[in-house]
């Protein structure tokens, strides 16, 4: 304490809002979304249920269900002004800047659902974020490799139609969704769906704080995300696999993450609030042995390297008494990989999925009366008063 401020870089102890959203116990490894646990979540319920469950507070019944899926799936499209916006971009632009400047653009499309003191307008721009990000997410893809953009079929749930906009191609063999590749994706929608006050999450309040639109404010949260600290991580650790290469190259890396002049870490492993297993990360594990047999992919050298690398760590001193264990990014890459989602496109399947966490956070700030300008204070270092001196005196 300074006297005047508490001094907390980072925010390691300091709670910047209430939220009756996510609860996380780090020390158990415990996420529960409105106190439902993460696991149950993910092999039970599916994505539109999690996103409703986030925003209203209750899981839906069969009809309030229907009857939110039917209105999420009424947004699926984009305007067709906003598919020009794409050519706009260079081919080789990394998806997630494409993303930041896109979801930006909406503000300029949809300025019906900009004003935020309605709460119809609210809804709208909510639901319009959440239907509309896959569209996006598939399109950015579709860019990069130069195939013709797939528009959402509104018959087919969240995840597999992101799927077909994704891998579908246009007058070519219909593209058909795998039932055991669209539960994976679900379920992985699911466990990135909200983490409470996160980098991202802090970002999307902190921005919406002084009242700006919505759009805006998600914007803002995929730029936060895309840091290799944080959602970046996932395509951080593909690539460290990667250059890990095999098992008998664990050692060095182990060594060279332990070496404090030594930038590297160890991507996807560490966390802010956990000091014990992420629980996410047991469900994406086992995720990815269902998704490596239905695709009949029985050895994977990088699930080898990978598992290897969590036992070498799991039994290090170093990461055992710093309580460093896998997160959710540890292998997830796996598995989208298998899928056929190339690296650059990791990040973005994490910012579609949290956009539902950060819509829910967004709208809990905006309703909160307690709620005021994101405005944190400083511990001044730089130079006490001085007079101005002319250049020519200088
Ligand atoms: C996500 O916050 C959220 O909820 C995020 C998230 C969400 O759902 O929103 O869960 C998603 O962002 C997951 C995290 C993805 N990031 C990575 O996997 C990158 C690698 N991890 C680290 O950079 C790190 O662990 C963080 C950023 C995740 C957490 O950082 P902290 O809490 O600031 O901790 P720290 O960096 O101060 O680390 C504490 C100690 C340090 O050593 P000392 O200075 O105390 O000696 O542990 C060491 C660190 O050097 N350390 C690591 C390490 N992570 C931390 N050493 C080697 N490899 C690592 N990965």
């Amino acid at each position: 304490d300074t006297g005047m401020f508490t001094y907390d870089p980072g925010f390691t102890s300091t709670a910047s809002c209430e939220s009756s959203i996510t609860y996380i116990d780090g020390d158990e490894g415990v996420l529960l979304y409105r106190g439902y646990p993460i696991d149950e979540l993910a092999d039970n319920a599916d994505f539109m249920e999690v996103a409703y469950l986030l925003l209203n507070g209750e899981l839906p019944n069969k009809e309030e269900k229907d009857k939110f899926t039917h209105d999420i799936t009424y947004h699926t499209m984009i305007h067709e002004q906003m598919v020009k916006f794409f050519s706009g971009f260079r081919r080789d632009a990394h998806p997630m800047a494409v993303m930041v400047g896109v979801v930006g653009a909406m503000s300029a499309f949809y300025h019906d659902s900009t004003d935020i003191s309605d709460p119809v307008q609210r809804k709208v721009a909510s639901y319009r974020l959440i239907a509309k990000m896959p569209t996006i997410a598939a399109m950015s893809y579709k860019y990069s490799i130069g195939q013709p953009f797939v528009y959402p079929r509104n018959d087919l749930s969240y995840a597999e139609n992101f799927l077909y906009m994704t891998f579908g191609v246009p007058n070519c063999e219909p593209y058909k969704v795998s039932p055991v590749l669209a539960k994976a994706m679900d379920k992985i929608f699911t466990l990135h769906a909200d983490h409470e006050q996160n980098a991202s999450t802090s970002t999307v309040r902190l921005a919406g704080s002084s009242g700006a639109n919505p759009f805006a404010c998600i914007a803002a949260g995929i730029a936060s995300l895309w840091g290799p600290a944080h959602g970046g991580a996932n395509e951080a650790c593909l690539n460290m696999l990667n250059e890990i290469g095999h098992v008998d190259n664990i050692p060095e890396f182990i060594k060279r993450a332990k070496d404090k002049n030594d930038p590297f870490r160890l991507m996807g492993f560490g966390h802010r609030v956990y000091k014990n297993y992420d629980p996410r990360a047991k469900v994406m594990q086992e995720t990815a042995h269902q998704v490596l047999s239905e695709l009949g992919i029985n050895d994977d050298p990088l699930l080898d390297v990978a598992r290897e690398l969590e036992r070498i760590a799991l039994e290090d001193e170093y990461f055992v008494e710093k309580k460093l264990y896998p997160n959710v990014d540890f292998y997830s890459g796996i598995i989208l990989k298998a899928m056929g989602f190339p690296t650059e496109m990791f990040t973005v399947l994490f910012a579609l999925a949290r956009t539902v966490g950060w819509i829910a956070q967004w709208g809990e700030m905006i309703e909160d009366p307690t709620q005021k300008i994101g405005r944190p204070r400083q511990l001044f270092t730089g130079s006490p008063k001085r007079s101005f001196v002319k250049v020519e005196d200088r």
